[in-house]
């Protein structure tokens, strides 16, 4: 592994044409007749699935699978975090539910800053004043309540089984619970119970008794039994301990809410997505926007054309995002200016495909960033076509590092999210001023992007994925995988992903097998390429045109897994 990752920096560095190229082989996801469940892990997907053929629809499923990942993928499935789901409905009504955290009550516009202003590292990301008021429960509570037909307990059993009985983990969770060995001894001290004296090894078996526990109370109090007694009490003692912010008032009136998707169109598709306050929706429409101008397909799937082109779009859709992004419930937002096909004609018109624009041109700053891949993302289609859409994160591995003594889970750090001083990075590299600035109650700006495809009035895609700035970037790309270069669903989600997101002003391309010219012709353009392992995992679906579900799952990035029938 160590052997190809110093060849392909070697290969990206030097731009030498190597004559050992291999594009990826074309292969088919799981097909399915009826229905198609594709998440971050088997057993969340399995659980989904048994839901679905013991008659409960997408939604019933959405949150079984939303629960087992809050147990079997502990990293980013999550109670303690937040999310947004879209939803199209077997007779097209479409909706989309914002459960995303808030800042608590107490929180301060300047509270990361020191007394000089400057911007204290860590405290935004590790440790207790790094959460956010959770949404999880509440919102995956309210979209089952709206639209599901089973009962909850029936649901929710599964993953309070896996919790409590517990469950073999993977090679990817073992690395992880080594790597974050020192985190959690610094936040949760030596005697939390994922630390080991031993490294954890694959097949290791891991229960959450606590978490079953709390989950239990969900189970029979519903949303009382997380935003309220014990498990509310839990998360206040640990607020306190820590030295956080989350009051028991922050968490009792914390509420989810109903949003109107963004819908756009691209080659005579209809593009389902997330309103703020994620940019998700927003930046992927303005993008298919700019790229539906030109011949993708013709230019070619990740030629230097075309990923030019790419980073040129998200170069100037990324700048637009940390201006007028935010929350829209204290900020306006200028969604329909953004969505104006006017305004996005004038704003990409400056693209010439000879000659790459320096970021510095469209707006001022310089940021470094480091990128994660810590969320997850799952979509559902039931038999009856009813189609579930579903991004949750704890922003980073394992949110703020911070185990809520007693209930068994861990919170949040998506305060992150929030611009902590104008211009100032996130751990991201994103950039943002007054429109993401710090208010009590105030949601912090997503990427998250949830997204559902229609033609002719039906579905035909659910996708999403993880990755922080990545995530919108992702899911432009799968889409154009798609409509314009006809990959199938794995084939799209397998392809090699680049990224670019204005600042800093460079291209970010997975270390997977890419055309060695391609890369030669972007640096002859004049553009900065960076290798990262791997971007997203993505969780997706198509229906094809012979009426097959196909699921695509990133098996080859991450514990991915769809299955349909
Ligand atoms: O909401 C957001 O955009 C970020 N908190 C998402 C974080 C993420 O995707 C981390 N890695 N996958």
């Amino acid at each position: 592994m160590k052997l190809i990752r110093l060849t392909f920096l070697v290969l990206l560095l030097s731009c030498q044409v190597q004559s050992n190229y291999q594009p990826i082989p074309s292969e088919t996801g799981p097909l399915g007749e009826q229905a198609m469940i594709s998440s971050a892990h088997p057993l969340a997907t399995k659980i989904g699935v048994d839901v679905l053929k013991n008659g409960g629809n997408a939604f019933d499923a959405a949150l079984a699978v939303k629960f087992a990942l809050a147990v079997v993928f502990p990293r980013a499935g999550n109670i303690g975090g937040g999310g947004f789901a879209v939803y199209r409905m077997s007779d097209g009504t479409i909706g989309s539910l914002d459960f995303r955290e808030k800042a608590p009550g107490a929180a301060r516009r300047d509270m990361y800053q020191d007394e000089n202003g400057e911007v204290i590292p860590d405290i935004s990301t590790t440790g207790h004043l790094a959460a956010g008021i959770p949404g999880s429960v509440d919102g995956i509570l309210k979209l089952h309540a709206a639209h599901g037909t089973k009962p909850l307990n029936e649901l929710i059993q599964p993953a309070i089984n896996l919790a409590y009985y517990g469950f073999t983990i993977t090679q990817d969770q073992a690395d992880e619970f080594n790597e974050k060995r020192e985190d959690f001894i610094n936040v949760n001290g030596p005697d939390f119970f994922l630390v080991k004296n031993q490294p954890w090894q694959v097949n290791d078996t891991i229960k959450f008794t606590e978490l079953a526990g709390t989950l239990t109370q969900i189970r029979d109090r519903g949303r009382d039994g997380f935003y309220g007694g014990i498990v509310a009490d839990q998360i206040v003692k640990e607020m306190q301990r820590g030295g956080g912010l989350i009051s028991e008032d922050d968490l009792k009136n914390y509420s989810s809410k109903w949003r109107d998707p963004l819908t756009g169109s691209y080659r005579g598709h209809k593009i389902i997505s997330m309103p703020p306050p994620s940019s998700g929706g927003v930046a992927v429409l303005q993008l298919l926007q700019g790229a539906e101008q030109y011949d993708i397909a013709e230019m070619g799937h990740n030629s230097t054309k075309t990923i030019h082109l790419l980073t040129e779009l998200e170069r100037r859709v990324y700048a637009d995002r940390a201006t007028h992004l935010g929350d829209p419930d204290y900020f306006e937002v200028p969604v329909k200016m953004l969505l104006d096909p006017d305004y996005n004609k004038e704003r990409f018109s400056t693209i010439s495909l000879k000659k790459k624009t320096d970021s510095q041109e469209i707006k001022e700053g310089e940021v470094e960033v480091i990128e994660s891949v810590e969320t997850t993302h799952f979509s559902v289609i039931d038999p009856e076509g009813n189609a579930v859409s579903l991004t949750t994160t704890l922003n980073s591995f394992f949110g703020c590092k911070v185990y809520v003594k007693g209930a068994g889970f861990f919170l949040n750090n998506e305060m992150d999210d929030f611009s902590a001083k104008p211009g100032v990075p996130n751990q991201f590299g994103l950039v943002g001023g007054e429109a993401n600035a710090i208010v009590p109650e105030k949601r912090m700006l997503s990427s998250m992007t949830p997204t559902i495809v229609e033609k002719d009035g039906k579905v035909k895609m659910v996708v999403g994925t993880p990755g922080g700035a990545t995530i919108i970037t992702s899911v432009f790309q799968v889409i154009m995988n798609v409509i314009d270069h006809g990959m199938g669903m794995q084939d799209a989600v397998n392809a090699t992903r680049t990224h670019s997101q204005w600042l800093p002003d460079r291209i970010l391309i997975e270390e997977r097998p890419i055309d060695p010219n391609t890369l030669k012709g972007l640096e002859k353009l004049g553009h900065k390429i960076e290798p990262r392992k791997s971007m997203g995992r993505m969780g997706c679906i198509l229906i094809r045109e012979d009426g097959k579900l196909e699921g695509g799952a990133d098996y080859t990035r991450g514990d991915n897994y769809a299955e349909g029938f």
